[in-house]
């Protein structure tokens, strides 16, 4: 089989797109063989043949079109980038059918100050995406990194009220726009990686410590619905990859279950590395789809990390690997493509699986530029000039072959 390079496939795609639309303008223009000739003035010569090989060449809807049925290909991305129209925002609009807002519905950016709403940034971003027939996942109401101090003031009835009083006017605000919300993020325990597996599920953090166990989910949920019966509730955590990490979510689960919580899915962030396996995230799915009859999966934050640094780096910023430079290694996009093909044919497989996010459109715009260090990373399906890498050929192209060197 011939190879093909991601720029050769954008070439030979950019040149079926221009042949399909002067396809198109013929057929609008009637049979030419039965038209009269021409008589006055002559037709003006046909437009010069568009420019390929650029971001913005590409077949508009490729990826999401090749996902149809199957489910929702979404990106995060930021209000100001639409606000700029930039080459994330210009390649979201062409390529995905749905957003996550990065920061813009966090509590610290909506509400910093009690009693203050901000929708200003998250209006912006939620109505470009609507206008452009996209879907929002609404991230996140409750997590211990975006809560700013107030929330977790006074007694514990305090805080419930003000809890359910924030989660009320952010859902309500966005009714009818926003269909799915990761109500809480990232409340299941990570003790067991410090080493401390008999703590249990629930993690000890700030919402945890202030409630004085993990009611506060429960809380959240039902003021979600009760602002939106028809909006899907979801938890959303990293690691569910990890059999460990999913136990303890399973049995979060089962207690919200078991207490009437209206919870409707499971978002699986999936920050990879290239040392994953797709098919730990695919047991995942099957765990949820096997023990939770009737539970949404999506994939919320996937990216894949081309590093594999020790915890220290993660922790303490030290012992971190090399960077790597401008430059992907090229058997490291080739792994990325891999796993990429490989989680997507078996996400599709999956009916349970509704929507599968990118965190984030271009590699320069990825968080892990600059977690845990400042670094040169190559996560995401787009590279810096917002060329496709071969991890997107890869998912579009059952028939791409994967370049190896
Ligand atoms: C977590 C959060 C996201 C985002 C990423 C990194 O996974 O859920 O909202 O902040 O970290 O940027």
């Amino acid at each position: 089989m011939l190879k093909f390079t991601a720029r050769d496939r954008l070439r030979l795609l950019g040149g079926g797109a221009a042949f399909l639309m002067a396809g198109c303008g013929g057929s609008s223009g009637g049979d030419d063989r039965s038209a009269p000739p021409p008589t006055t003035v002559s037709p003006p010569p046909p437009p010069p043949p568009p420019p390929v090989s650029s971001a913005n060449e590409l077949t508009p809807g490729l990826l999401k079109d090749s996902f149809q049925s199957d489910f929702k290909v979404g990106c995060a991305l930021s209000s100001y980038q639409v606000e700029n129209m930039d080459l994330d925002a210009r390649l979201a609009q062409s390529q995905f059918s749905s957003i996550t807002p990065s920061f813009q519905l966090k509590a610290d950016i909506i509400a910093p100050t009690e009693g203050v709403f901000d929708f200003t940034e998250a209006d912006r971003l939620v109505d470009w995406a609507v206008a452009n027939g996209m879907e929002v996942r609404g991230h996140t109401l409750v997590w211990h990194e975006s809560t700013p101090a107030y929330f977790l003031e006074g007694t514990r009835d305090e805080i419930r009220a003000r809890l359910e009083n924030y989660v009320r006017t952010v859902v309500e605000h966005f009714r009818g726009r926003i269909f799915v919300w990761d109500v809480v993020n990232e409340v299941v325990s990570v003790d067991l990686f410090r080493g401390d597996a008999g703590i249990g599920p629930d993690r000890r953090g700030i919402w945890y410590e202030a409630v004085g166990n993990a009611d506060y989910i429960d809380w959240a949920f039902h003021a979600a619905r009760e602002a939106d019966p028809n909006a899907q509730l979801f938890i959303n955590d990293f690691q569910t990859e990890d059999p460990r990490k999913r136990a303890w979510l399973i049995e979060i689960l089962q207690r919200l279950q078991s207490r009437g919580v209206p919870i409707d899915g499971v978002g699986h962030q999936a920050h990879l590395y290239l040392e994953a396996q797709a098919a730990d995230v695919l047991a995942a799915i099957d765990d949820i789809d096997n023990q939770f009859m009737g539970l949404i999966n999506h994939v919320t934050e996937l990216d894949i990390d081309f590093y594999n640094d020790p915890g220290t780096c993660w922790d303490t910023q030290t012992n971190c690997d090399p960077d790597l430079g401008p430059a992907p290694p090229v058997d490291g996009l080739a792994k990325h493509a891999e796993i990429f093909r490989e989680l997507m044919t078996g996400l599709r497989a999956r009916s349970s699986v509704t929507s599968v996010t990118n965190w984030g459109v271009t590699d320069n715009e990825s968080w892990l530029n600059r977690s845990p260090i400042a670094r040169y990373n190559y996560p995401l399906l787009f590279d810096r000039e917002g060329e496709p890498k071969p991890a997107f050929w890869a998912m579009v192209d059952p028939e791409y072959v994967i370049p190896i060197e």
